[in-house]
């Protein structure tokens, strides 16, 4: 009866229903791929001292990255992390994954992964990565696992002093018409291998950029990059042969040879810039032997970070849409500014998290949680880490679904306890999150804190239900508030919400 009564509730605040999406499930449990393409130190702390890495609280500051590592062992480097990739995930993790009814997974990858993008003379980053992911779309494909490319680590670096971004700089510059260049072709590479080459059958959807910078007077020209990045995508799967609605299907006289097609290629998806783009990506296409006509003739679903990812006066995901595309949106408590520190606050914020709706009504619809983990600001027991899995995937799944960060933490001294909230096998393991992804430990457990909509005329708000609907009616301010400008931190890694990380920090990466 009670499940009746929620589940009433809940669908009270859904918005307009939707089928699948491209060849995404129709409702996505997914986890991430993470320091598997793009290695976070803080997620695997004694390997990487073990690899010849280093730990500081300044990451800029010692080998702490890919950038600095490739630096510093220019000889080794490859070898090194080649073994790093074969060990981190591997057909063992495929298969836990799989026994666990995990459909979908996030890959983050680096723009070095095309290795003819990355200028050697200041950019250090090892190579043979694009050999392993081959390996490992295929193995996920047996296991019928989809994967998301996601570019998580940009041309230039497009976060402040994050260990995800590839290289831990004060800097960023990839919101730069040079750098916003590389990742077009970088796109139109991953594009075309998602349709030719037979080892990325299961590529189903293309993420533009992983969290840009949240404030948008800091990424000038992301929503130009934004329409180019899907105009990129469209225009090489008409060249390889897989129309889109409102371009009629060309001839592909050349065998999707972009040279000889570019020229006669007509339609204002054609802009200059991507044809430059398009004449870029092809060399590097013949280098790495991808060459011929799409085997998947169905379009792939572009994916950006939802608009009210950033604040001041963003660009719109939305507007750049042609044919089917996906937002993504990441929520981290941990990291601060989203609800108070405790767990009554906690599970009041998440059971009426009104993202999914407020995102839909700008347009940004399907959403789903692309990164979500369980760990909190205090120290809890497993009845609230359980009630708090159980909670957010309720909620996500309102939308199109979720993506766990991570599928797996080390699990040694030095990491202590980090894998009991950041890890999905190991929250599995430990019962927190139903070995079913689709199923609850408790499917009631947002009943109480369910704050009913007609009582928001203030009177009967208690104290906590009001600091929650205050910080998700507010959340675009409430990320901004939490901004990083000098994080210092190493294990801030994933957070869209970074300031509050250095007093926040999950206990393990402290010990880090
Ligand atoms: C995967 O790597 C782990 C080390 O992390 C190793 O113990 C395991 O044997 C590997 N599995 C396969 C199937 O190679
Ligand atoms: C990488 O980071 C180092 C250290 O912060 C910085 O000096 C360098 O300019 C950065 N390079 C790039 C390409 O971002
Ligand atoms: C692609 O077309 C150009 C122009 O017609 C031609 O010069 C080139 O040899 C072709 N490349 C391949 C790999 O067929
Ligand atoms: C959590 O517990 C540990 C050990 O009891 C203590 O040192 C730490 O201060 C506590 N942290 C918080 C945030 O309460």
């Amino acid at each position: 009866m009670r499940a009746t009564t929620v589940f009433s509730l809940l669908s009270f605040f859904l918005p307009t229903a939707f089928g699948s999406l491209g060849g995404l499930p129709n409702k996505i449990y997914g986890v991430n791929l993470g320091s598997w393409l793009v290695l976070e130190a803080w997620m695997l702390p004694q390997e990487w001292l073990d690899m010849g890495g280093q730990s500081c609280s300044d990451c800029s500051t010692c080998i702490a990255t890919e950038f600095a590592f490739a630096k510093a062992y220019p000889d080794t480097v490859d070898q090194i992390f080649d073994e790093h990739w074969s060990t981190w995930f591997n057909q063992t993790d495929v298969d836990a994954l799989a026994a666990n009814g995990i459909n979908t997974v996030r890959i983050p990858l680096g723009y070095w992964i095309v290795e003819a993008l990355v200028d050697r003379s200041t950019e250090f980053y090892p190579r043979g990565g694009l050999a392993q992911l081959r390996r490992g779309l295929q193995q996920l494909n047996k296991a019928g696992i989809v994967a998301i490319l996601d570019h998580h680590a940009l041309p230039g670096v497009a976060a402040v002093n994050q260990q995800f971004s590839g290289n831990c700089t004060s800097t960023p510059m990839f919101y730069t018409d040079y750098n916003y260049h590389r990742a077009l072709i970088w796109t139109s590479v991953m594009t075309t291998l998602s349709h030719v080459d037979p080892t990325f059958a299961n590529v189903v959807a293309i993420e533009a950029v992983n969290e840009p910078i949240m404030d948008a007077t800091q990424t000038p020209g992301y929503g130009d990059f934004q329409k180019n990045f899907v105009k990129v995508v469209r225009a090489t799967e008409f060249l390889l042969g897989v129309p889109t609605a409102g371009y009629n299907a060309m001839p592909a006289p050349a065998n999707g040879n972009f040279t000889a097609m570019v020229p006669q290629a007509s339609g204002d998806i054609f802009t200059e810039e991507v044809r430059s783009v398009l004449l870029d990506a092809f060399p590097i296409l013949l280098q790495l032997g991808v060459f011929g006509l799409s085997k998947k003739k169905t379009q792939l679903v572009t994916n950006f970070m939802d608009v009210n990812w950033q604040y001041n006066n963003p660009a719109n995901p939305a507007d750049a849409a042609i044919g089917p595309q996906g937002y993504d949106n990441h929520l981290y408590y941990v990291f601060g500014g989203v609800a108070n520190a405790d767990p009554v606050s906690y599970m009041t914020s998440i059971c009426n998290l009104e993202r999914v709706q407020n995102d839909a009504a700008l347009g940004d619809s399907p959403l789903w949680f692309g990164e979500w983990g369980l760990p909190v600001q205090f120290n809890t027991t497993d009845a609230f880490l359980t009630q708090w899995a159980d909670a957010q995937k309720l909620m996500y799944s309102q939308g199109a679904g979720w993506i766990f960060w991570n599928f797996k933490v080390e699990k040694s001294e030095l990491a202590g306890d980090l894998a009991r909230e950041w890890s999905y096998l190991e929250g599995v393991e430990l019962g927190y999150l139903t070995k079913d992804p689709s199923k609850y430990n408790d499917p009631n457990v947002c009943v109480p804190y369910i704050i009913q909509p007609s009582s928001s005329a203030s009177a009967s708000a208690s104290p906590t239900s009001t600091s929650a609907s205050a910080s998700e009616t507010t959340s675009a301010s409430a990320s901004a508030s939490a901004q990083p400008t000098t994080s210092a931190s190493v294990s801030a890694s994933e957070q869209a919400t970074v300031s509050e990380s250095t007093s926040t920090q999950p206990s393990a990466s402290a010990s880090a």
